[in-house]
């Protein structure tokens, strides 16, 4: 399989943050619309993983390719950012004063409106939606700083998803998260996934919680995948 057919196609990636590199010959593929949840120890390189696929590090060897292009240039790596969603770990409340409504609908600053230009029908249109998805739509006149930790989490995962991805990278989303939130978090990426065909990966430390949520589970240690875990 050259990863013509895949959402994600890595091979042989050697990527970090100079000196020794974090992701040491890393190879992996993911198919379009599938579920992967990524486990391993702190400091393994899971976050690395993800900001490897956003383009985001200084050197990377090997392989990346995203929805078939081959990632390699700085146009790349900002084709594959408007491609690809990311709630990066460990996100706080927003500070600005604005409404949970507008904190979602700023996911398409840069898409489809900017300082030149306003929101248009479609941004409020598919915020609406999404707030909806996300279980969010009676806050959405609520300012967003004073969400809790669970809502907050939604939020940020509707922000991403207000961008219309066709790949969500999710990096610990249930830290913060008490049992109940957990579940209301499950739900909704089920939601998700009955009405978006999203390629989706998770980085997730709780075995159980992956096999709830993913396809298919991997393991990363010392830089590389190596345990593949089919969830069944
Ligand atoms: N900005 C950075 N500059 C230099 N080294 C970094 C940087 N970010 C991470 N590292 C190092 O890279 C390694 C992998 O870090 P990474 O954040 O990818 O781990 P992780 O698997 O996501 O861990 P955790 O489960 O704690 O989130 C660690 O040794 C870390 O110290
Ligand atoms: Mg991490």
């Amino acid at each position: 399989m050259d990863g013509g057919s895949c959402a994600l196609w890595l091979s042989g990636v050697r990527a970090g943050y100079g000196k020794a590199p974090v992701l040491n010959g890393l190879s992996l593929s993911v198919k379009k619309g599938e579920h992967l949840a990524i486990l391993g120890e702190n400091g393994a390189g899971k976050t690395t993983l993800f900001r490897a696929i956003l383009h985001l590090l200084p050197d990377i060897a090997g392989t990346i390719r995203v929805l078939g292009r081959d990632v390699k240039s700085r146009e790349d790596g900002a084709w594959v950012r408007s491609r690809v969603g990311y709630v990066p770990q460990g996100q706080g409340k927003g500070r600005l004063p604005i409404s949970v409504f507008e904190a979602v609908m700023l996911g398409r600053w840069g898409k489809s409106f900017s300082y030149f230009r306003r929101p248009g029908a479609r941004d409020r249109e598919l915020t609406a939606e999404i707030l909806d998805v996300v279980g969010l739509w009676d806050l959405r006149d609520k300012d967003c700083r004073a969400l809790s930790g669970g809502q907050t989490q939604r939020l940020h995962i509707a922000r991403a998803l207000v961008r219309e991805p066709q790949i969500l990278l999710l990096d610990e989303p249930t830290t913060y998260l008490d049992d109940a939130s957990r579940d209301v978090l499950a739900r909704l990426i089920d939601q998700v996934r009955k009405k978006w065909p999203l390629t989706m990966l998770m980085i997730i430390h709780d075995w159980q919680y992956a096999r709830r949520l993913a396809d298919r589970a991997v393991y990363l240690r010392r830089g590389r995948i190596e345990e593949c875990l089919e969830v069944v």
